[in-house]
């Protein structure tokens, strides 16, 4: 280790910074939000008012002197005059404070690390001054894993501290609870921002391990939305409950790409189905995620899109909160979304689409069609899932109630994947264009004067050959 990383408590400590430029602003920004006491001048000239952050202290337009320095703890020099700014570093340290001169490590007392700030959490991450892009390039992959919400679990933590300590007096007994603690559905309820909830399933944890018989702990649902397949599509928060996971259960709509970023030792359970041919039944799925959280385990229950998208991941949800057990849901990037942003096709446009509606061409068994006279009316596209086995009988109804046979259609399939094909043509074509395709994969229908606006595969190939 060649350079050492501590933390330095902000309350009323006072933070000089030097400089109007944005190296300047840069360090301000850090601060705006701490407990310090800021204070800011500008001898090069204040930026411009919009440039200035609203909450910033108001600039004074002259050199610190030595009496603005003193019972300075930090003092922070962004000027292009090297000279200068060592001069002032060196006021700065005659008046007990740490001088750094921005981008002048070797003339600097300390250096700033990349810092992640979530609040009573702080990561950083020095590299000795020798290399900050490849600090801010590790900070942005740590940023990515860890919960926006980290600051309330240490918020929980410091709660209940004093309560712990009293119900768990043997140090390592404690150290054992703190660390099952920060793995368990509480610390993701308090991440989550749902901190009642987590202050009352820690509560139960501590009684639970302060009491003399172990009772089995409880895991934790997270119902997930895998997006439509391309990994670089799942939200930061699915990437780390996959993460996390010791148990994913996964549907076919999951691609092999969004798995392979789940924790390697997690276990993987199938459930896929296909049309018509429901392999693991609704009620025995929803058993199963049930029974490997009563096990204690962190189950992830993987969905294609989003889960409330047509995905029965309301069913699901239900069923499990039925159970008494703990659940989160999170967003995925849905079909539509995905398909739309990938051909160009914008599901609304000021001059052509006032509404969008996402519509199930196929309802389950015995169940009540949707409307497709109400839907009928022109300026509005239509996302149809699950739509490609009654592409002619949508057509004719969407015809009969009065859209125009010539209206944009698109057929996307295997949407934001390597594989994805986009056919365009008219309403009145739609089955005939569906079957041209030869469908392997999932497939969307868009119906809408903004399907004319998707770029088809054969004219993104001749895009691509012009290029
Ligand atoms: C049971 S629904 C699941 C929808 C999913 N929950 C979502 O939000 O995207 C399955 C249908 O979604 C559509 N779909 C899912 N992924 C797709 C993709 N990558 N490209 C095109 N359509 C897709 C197809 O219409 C497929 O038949």
């Amino acid at each position: 280790m060649r350079v050492f990383l501590a933390s330095i408590p902000l309350e009323g400590a006072k933070v000089v910074v030097v400089g109007g430029g944005e190296p300047a602003l840069a360090k301000l920004r850090l601060f705006l939000n701490s407990p310090a006491d800021l204070v800011w001048f500008t001898p090069d000239g204040a930026p411009a008012a919009l440039e200035t952050p609203p909450a910033a202290p108001t600039p004074n337009a002259r050199l610190p002197d030595a009496a603005d320095l003193r019972g300075a703890r930090m003092v922070f020099i962004a000027l292009s005059d090297i000279a200068l700014a060592r001069r002032i570093a060196e006021a700065a340290r005659k008046a007990g404070a740490q001088a750094n001169i921005v981008d002048q490590p070797a003339f600097s007392d300390f250096h700033t690390p990349a810092l992640i700030d979530r609040d009573d959490v702080v990561v950083g991450v020095a590299t000795g001054g020798n290399a900050p892009i490849l600090a801010r390039d590790l900070r942005s992959r740590i940023e990515a894993v860890l919960p926006q919400g980290v600051a309330s679990v240490a918020q929980l933590a410091g709660e209940l501290r004093g309560a712990v300590k009293d119900a768990i007096p043997d140090f390592l007994a404690r150290r054992r609870f703190w660390e099952k603690a920060f793995r368990s559905p509480a610390a993701d309820l308090a991440a989550d921002g749902r901190m009642a909830e987590a202050r009352r399933e820690m509560v139960r944890l501590l009684n639970v391990a302060s009491a003399p018989r172990d009772e089995a702990d409880q895991g934790i649902v997270h119902i997930v939305g895998a997006g439509p397949g391309d990994p670089e599509l799942l939200t930061l928060k699915a990437l780390r409950a996959l993460q996390d996971a010791d148990v994913i259960i996964h549907d076919k709509l999951v691609s092999a790409e969004v798995l392979d970023r789940a924790r390697r030792d997690a276990r993987r359970i199938y459930v896929g189905k296909t049309r018509g041919d429901h392999s693991v039944p609704q009620d025995q799925i929803e058993q199963l995620i049930i029974e490997e959280a009563r096990a204690g385990h962190r189950v992830v229950r993987l969905k294609g899109g989003d889960p409330f998208v047509f995905g029965r991941g309301g069913e699901e949800l239900e069923a499990v909160r039925a159970a008494g057990i703990e659940a989160i849901v999170v967003p995925g990037v849905t079909a539509a979304l995905a398909c739309a942003a990938s051909t160009g096709l914008p599901l609304t446009h000021r001059d052509h689409a006032q509404a969008v509606t996402f519509v199930t061409g196929q309802p389950k068994p015995g169940g009540q069609a949707a409307d497709w006279a109400r839907l009928a009316a022109p300026n509005h596209t239509l996302a149809v899932y699950m739509g490609a086995g009654q592409a002619a009988e949508i057509a004719s109804n969407l015809i009969a109630a009065g859209r125009d046979g010539a209206t944009p259609v698109a057929v996307v399939e295997n949407g934001s994947r390597p594989d994805q094909r986009t056919l365009k043509g008219r309403l009145d074509d739609l089955a005939a264009l569906v079957a041209r395709m030869d469908l392997t994969g999932p497939a969307l229908l868009f119906i809408g004067e903004t399907a004319a606006l998707a770029v088809a595969s054969d004219e993104r190939a001749l895009i691509e050959a012009a290029a």
